[in-house]
């Protein structure tokens, strides 16, 4: 029996997934929930893609960790972009339903702390806004607790030559990336020798500086949709959030800028 679109997709289930909860219905609300729910799906696509460049990165596949890089870069660029339509929703039309969320906030998407976890940007510390009943909070513990794309990256580099300091390869795996300064040595001579290999630390760079202008783009929308009120996860807010700016995931790739 053949496929056809709307059951290949699933469609029937997926559309009935939106309901909002404002009475009488605050027309923005729909904006609100289908934009988060595609960031959800982007998050999921992305966990797909950045474990499958840990694999690449461990079989010293070059051309699949930069074909995945390049991908992971695209869509970043586009969930930077799409916080334009969200920013086309006033503060007073989110006032209008904003205590429906109760305590909900992106503060508790499991699939954004993965995906910070999974690229190395370890904080053991957020695990206690997540409750070990909700259905993803397993998966954010068991990302803490694996090698990050960044340990696979240096095995890679091993493969490729390089000599990784023990105490780097010792690091605990629940900590957050370390930079380190033989590592920059390396990376840099690998930046002036291995013109191939450059390609994919500009690529890595790319996706870095693309999550941090969407923390930055994200501290913007807030700030002009409810100032200096409390984020409904609980935390100051904006001043909370700003304490997340200008963060690398990559370090050791920053450092070595002034090098060059
Ligand atoms: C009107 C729209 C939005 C507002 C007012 C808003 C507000 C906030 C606030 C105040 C926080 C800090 C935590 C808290 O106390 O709640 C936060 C965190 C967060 N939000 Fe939003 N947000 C909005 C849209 C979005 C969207 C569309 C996403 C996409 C998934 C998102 C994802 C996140 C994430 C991942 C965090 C955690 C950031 C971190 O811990 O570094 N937010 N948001």
């Amino acid at each position: 029996m053949s496929v056809n679109y709307s059951e290949y997709l699933k469609l029937e289930e997926l559309l009935v997934l939106q309901s909002p909860k404002s009475e009488p219905e605050e027309h923005d609300e729909m904006l609100f929930i289908v934009i988060h729910q595609v960031y959800e799906l982007w998050f999921k696509q992305i966990l797909h893609e950045l474990d499958k460049v840990k694999r690449d990165f461990s079989a010293n596949d070059l051309y699949g960790a930069i074909a995945t890089f390049k991908r992971v870069r695209t869509i970043l660029k586009t969930l930077v972009g799409q916080l334009d339509i969200l920013e086309t929703m006033t503060p007073m039309s989110f006032s209008a339903f904003r205590d429906r969320l109760d305590t909900a906030s992106g503060f508790q998407s499991t699939q954004f702390r993965e995906f910070e976890f999974l690229l190395g940007y370890k904080r053991a510390e957020v695990m206690r806004f997540l409750e070990d009943s909700w259905p993803g909070t397993p998966r954010v513990k068991r990302r803490l607790a694996e090698p990050s794309v960044v340990d696979h990256f240096y095995i890679f580099l091993e493969q490729r030559g390089a000599t990784i300091p023990q105490r780097v390869k010792d690091k605990p795996v629940e900590d957050p990336t370390w930079p380190d300064d033989d590592v920059q040595a390396l990376l840099l001579s690998m930046y002036r020798d291995a013109p191939e290999i450059s390609i994919l630390f500009e690529l890595m760079i790319d996706v870095d500086e693309g999550m941090q202008e969407w923390r930055y783009r994200h501290v913007k929308m807030v700030e002009r949709t409810i100032g200096s009120k409390h984020g409904t996860g609980g935390s100051p807010g904006v001043e909370f959030l700003k304490k997340t700016l200008f963060q690398p995931i990559f370090p050791d790739l920053w450092l070595i800028r002034h090098a060059m």
